[in-house]
């Protein structure tokens, strides 16, 4: 069994994959490592580059905006980190190659977390996460429970949200639906 110390060493000085020569800083992780609640993105943008924290950005900001209507905060009781922790050059989806190179660093995390809800931020981390197949459109906002007993869910990507506020109205409903879980399976949370 891994220890954060270990892994958190390793992913810094990670060299596995061709991300690792643009990258400024490896984005690890925000929030709380005893959280019930974990949140997944993609990879890290510009923002995140810069500062090594995920979800800073533009995006960020609306996500936290969100959240925090469903009294999540993530200096408080929630995780957040992305499939891949190097920025892709120009905000390109990461490449399959990449996020193998990667995967395992996020399956560490999760076995450290126990999160009892994962929400995977967009297409990406929903065919990462929950089947390959995933399509956003259609599937957001419905529940999938795989071997491990997590509840994992999807929502758009923020970024998604930013680039078409008409999307925002399936979020609140998904994010409200999130809420009652978190009542139901958690008990640290709210
Ligand atoms: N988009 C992501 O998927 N992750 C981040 O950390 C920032 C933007």
């Amino acid at each position: 069994m891994t220890n954060w110390e270990d892994l958190h060493r390793r992913c810094m000085a990670c060299q596995r994959c061709a991300l690792a020569d643009t990258r400024t800083n490896v984005v690890f992780e925000a929030g709380h490592r005893d959280a019930e609640v974990m949140f997944v993105g993609e990879g890290p943008g510009e923002n995140e580059d810069l500062q090594g924290e995920p979800f800073v950005g533009r995006g960020g900001q609306l996500l936290d905006e969100m959240l925090s209507l469903i009294g999540l905060d993530r200096k408080k009781n929630f995780y957040i980190t992305n499939i891949v922790k190097c920025r892709p050059p120009k905000n390109r989806d990461p490449l399959n190659t990449e996020q193998d190179a990667c995967i395992g660093y996020l399956e560490e995390q999760i076995d450290l977390v126990r999160p009892k809800i994962m929400v995977c931020l967009g297409r990406i981390a929903a065919m990462r996460l929950i089947k390959p197949d995933f399509k956003i459109t259609k599937e957001h906002g419905q529940w999938f429970q795989l071997d491990d007993g997590i509840w994992r869910t999807a929502i758009y990507h923020p970024a998604a949200l930013l680039r078409d506020p008409d999307k925002r109205p399936d979020t609140f409903a998904d994010l409200r639906a999130i809420r009652a879980k978190i009542r139901e399976v958690c008990t640290r949370t709210y």
